[in-house]
């Protein structure tokens, strides 16, 4: 699986984590990286660390509940590098408590940038790639899109990235834009280093693989979506979880 050099790589949430693994591995594959993040000086450091290695890189700070953030965001990519062939739409945040005490805060800010940002992402980068005639979209939703104890805003805004991402396969794929997504199960990332150690050790006795993911493990299936080669791979939702959403869990 190859990606031509040149091609044009947006990452959200790319300060950290599993969105700073996939703009590493984006880099090294060949891609120019746009490393978004609401937090400028990790994505900065993101991108000294990528051009450090000898490859091309920008930081952009960009909020991606924010419209205009978003297509400032497609704007910069295209002043820079002329083109958007990629977008991992991966930022995300939790806000967790059961549904009798969630507030309404805490649901709208966990929609507005999990499901309303990769939305508007996607709708600003699809106008270079319908011109090129080539995208490929990738939205990180979560083993949690099935739900999971008090996580109704995450779960349901997850679940809806993977309909997003099956009506945006249908609507784009005339133009030679996928769109996949990728559900990771329990990654090591800040993210999950504030669960507390009684519910990872529940969660590692059901996972298969008997380990916690990498942002590598992640990075990997990106770059199998994002191929080259993957032109007719469309409209997908893989489980990158070392096997936790497989079989009973007695
Ligand atoms: N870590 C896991 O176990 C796990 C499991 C399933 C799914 N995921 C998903 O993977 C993605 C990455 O998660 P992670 O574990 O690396 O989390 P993380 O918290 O380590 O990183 C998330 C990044 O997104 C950025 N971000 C937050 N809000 C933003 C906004 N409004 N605009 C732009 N950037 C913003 C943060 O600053 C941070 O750099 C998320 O979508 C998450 O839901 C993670």
């Amino acid at each position: 699986m190859t990606i031509q050099k040149g091609r044009v790589a947006i990452v959200t949430g790319a300060g950290q984590g599993i969105g700073k693994g996939i703009a590493i591995k984006l880099a090294e594959a060949g891609a120019n990286v746009v490393a978004c993040d609401i937090n400028e000086k990790n994505a900065r450091e993101v991108v000294d660390e990528i051009k450090a290695s000898g490859y091309e890189s920008l930081a952009v700070a960009c909020d991606v509940g924010s419209k205009p953030d978003c297509e400032r965001l497609v704007m910069s990519a295209l002043n820079q590098w002329g083109r958007v062939d990629i977008l991992v739409n991966n930022a995300g945040i939790i806000r967790d408590a059961l549904i009798y005490k969630m507030t309404e805060e805490q649901w709208d800010a966990v929609l507005r940038v999990n499901l309303k940002g990769p939305f508007m992402m996607t709708q600003a980068s699809i106008v270079p790639m319908k011109e090129q005639k080539f995208g490929r979209i990738i939205n990180i939703s979560s083993s949690a899109c099935k739900g999971n104890i008090g996580q109704a805003n995450y779960s349901s805004a997850k679940a809806a990235i993977n309909a997003l991402t099956y009506t945006s396969a249908l609507e784009l794929g005339k133009y030679g834009i996928t769109v996949n997504s990728i559900c990771p199960g329990v990654i090591d990332s800040e993210m999950v280093r504030s669960v507390p150690q009684n519910i990872l050790d529940r969660w590692l006795a059901v996972i298969p693989a008997k380990r916690i993911g990498q942002p590598e493990d992640m990075a990997h299936m990106v770059m199998a979506y994002a191929a080259e080669e993957a032109g007719y791979l469309n409209g997908q939702t893989i489980y990158v979880d070392g096997g936790m959403q497989t079989g009973l869990k007695m």
